[in-house]
């Protein structure tokens, strides 16, 4: 375990693709969602069953952008979490 592993709110600048996204899910069996473009890797939180959501949701949108849904349901708590997951920023290839 690295330090960056340990402390994921301030990992290098990774830049991450779609492609590496579908990989994580496909071969390493990650949970994985995007919020303003940032990558979260999640699935230590699914697997630790404690989201007051419940985890369908968190499966469902596995690979997808979630910004929407963390405005809809959360409060800053759940934005103050989601910084442990944090991998790297999405490769933005309209800009
Ligand atoms: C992926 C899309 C997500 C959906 C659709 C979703 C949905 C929900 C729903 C329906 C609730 C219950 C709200 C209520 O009881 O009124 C909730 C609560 C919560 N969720 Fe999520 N959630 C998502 C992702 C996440 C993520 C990624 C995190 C943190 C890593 C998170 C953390 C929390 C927390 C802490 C609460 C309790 C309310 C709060 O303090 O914000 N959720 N979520």
């Amino acid at each position: 375990m690295n330090f960056f592993k340990l402390f994921h709110n301030c990992p290098p600048n990774k830049q991450i693709s779609m492609k590496e996204i579908q990989n994580k899910i496909e071969i390493d069996k990650r949970i994985i969602i995007i919020v303003q473009k940032k990558v979260y890797d999640i699935t230590v939180f699914v697997d630790s069953n404690l989201h007051p959501g419940k985890n369908d949701c968190l499966i469902k949108k596995n690979g997808t952008d979630c910004t929407e849904d963390l405005k809809k349901f959360h409060s800053s708590k759940a934005n103050d979490l989601l910084k442990f997951f944090y991998i790297g920023d999405l490769i933005d290839n309209k800009s």
